[in-house]
């Protein structure tokens, strides 16, 4: 049944609000009239945010390019690497009005009003908050596998974030990075020298990339993060290192979790792991706490030796996420204030998994039915 976009509980009729309609929204379907008039106030936005989108969408796509498809606002921007942006970004894909969504999803600013709230405090999730984000972290590892199958030379990263934008909509979700702080697209695609954050466009991935997907969902309430990097065809021997150290290293913190260990200690790990290569921990960007709010407190970092607060404690919901860099450990950004570089240009992986602390170890929610017991993660057996 298509449920009413006002009450989100009764059956839609085929009463349609007007101005949706006009200004081609699809989807906007009310039970009954009080209903429409009702919940009038709060859907009124809708319209408000989709015209401000479709402003800054003309702006975007008439904006400059030079002959490569450089926004010609990077123009004389000192490049760290080999890696460029392609624009024109594709128009803003829309949600259909049925999906539940975050807060910031229609605040024309992107700002984050919940985080700014209540991100401060390691929170315990009740039994039902935690089978919320069982969900949640569920269907999000659906759709990374979902994007990830896709991946090969010639695929554009803008074609990957059409592929998560449909198939998070299928599952009723709503992508997590559409609006966040204004981000403008559904998935962060991050390729070779790009740490994160990188903004799905034109540029056709070419054998010997490495890519990184990062995918969040929104659904029932709760947010679900989870990232992995791919080799695109063949790639020289020193990026699958690179990247098989990444994993490693996320995989032996993520083993540690369980009630008591410092979350300073997921950051000693890593760099007991990834020191000896030679190779540098980003200290910019830090894993989260992640529940109702995209990110919130804890924030462990990835390096080791920090003063990061606290303990794991059963009912906790963090993601582990060390980006690691075949070089130097600064970085930089685009100027479309998003883009994370490293700082020689030299490539950089990152792996990703949301993990509950439970009574007796923790479960890595982002892979479902794998547990950590005894300082292993023991993953289900496949049929
Ligand atoms: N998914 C990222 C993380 O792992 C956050 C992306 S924020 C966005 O925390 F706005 F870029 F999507
Ligand atoms: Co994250």
């Amino acid at each position: 049944m298509t449920k009413c976009i006002g009450c989100k509980d009764k059956e839609a009729s085929r009463l349609e609000c007007p101005t949706c309609k006009k200004l081609g929204i699809p989807g906007s379907f009310f039970c009954e009239q009080e209903c429409f008039k009702k919940n009038w106030g709060t859907h009124k936005q809708v319209h408000a945010f989709m015209q401000s989108l479709a402003a800054a969408n003309a702006s975007a796509v008439s904006s400059g390019v030079d002959a490569k498809g450089i926004p010609t606002s990077m123009s004389g921007f000192k490049w760290t690497g080999p890696t460029r942006p392609k624009y024109p970004l594709s128009a803003t894909r829309v949600v259909p009005p049925h999906i539940v969504r975050p807060d910031y999803a229609d605040h024309p600013q992107g700002e984050c009003i919940s985080e700014a709230r209540g991100a401060h405090r390691n929170r315990v999730l009740n039994s039902t908050e935690i089978e919320a984000m069982r969900k949640v972290c569920r269907l999000t590892r659906e759709v990374l596998d979902a994007i990830a199958a896709h991946i090969r030379p010639g695929v554009t990263s803008d074609e990957l974030d059409a592929i998560c934008h449909e198939e998070c909509i299928k599952r009723d979700s709503y992508p997590s990075p559409l609006n966040y702080r204004c981000f403008p697209k559904s998935v962060c695609i991050s390729v070779n020298e790009v740490i994160c954050h990188g903004i799905p466009d034109q540029r056709p991935l070419v054998e010997g990339d490495i890519v990184n997907l990062d995918v969040s969902l929104y659904h029932g309430g709760f947010h679900g993060d989870v990232n992995a990097t791919y080799p695109v065809g063949q790639v020289s021997e020193e990026d699958a290192t690179l990247i098989a150290t990444t994993k490693e290293a996320t995989e032996s913190a993520i083993a540690m979790c369980k009630p008591g260990v410092l979350y300073r200690d997921i950051g000693n790990k890593i760099e007991s792991i990834v020191k000896p290569k030679g190779y540098g921990i980003v200290r910019q960007y830090t894993a989260h706490g992640i529940n109702q709010l995209f990110h919130c407190a804890p924030y462990p970092v990835h390096y080791g030796g920090s003063k990061t607060p606290g303990k794991m404690e059963a009912g906790q919901i963090f993601t582990i996420e060390p980006m690691i860099n075949g070089g130097v450990a600064s970085l930089d950004h685009w100027r479309d204030n998003w883009t994370a570089v490293t700082k020689d240009g030299k490539k950089s992986a990152q792996f990703e998994e949301t993990i509950l602390i439970t009574e007796t170890g923790a479960e890595v929610l982002t892979r479902p039915g794998s547990v950590i017991k005894d300082g292993r993660i023991v993953d289900p057996v496949k049929a």
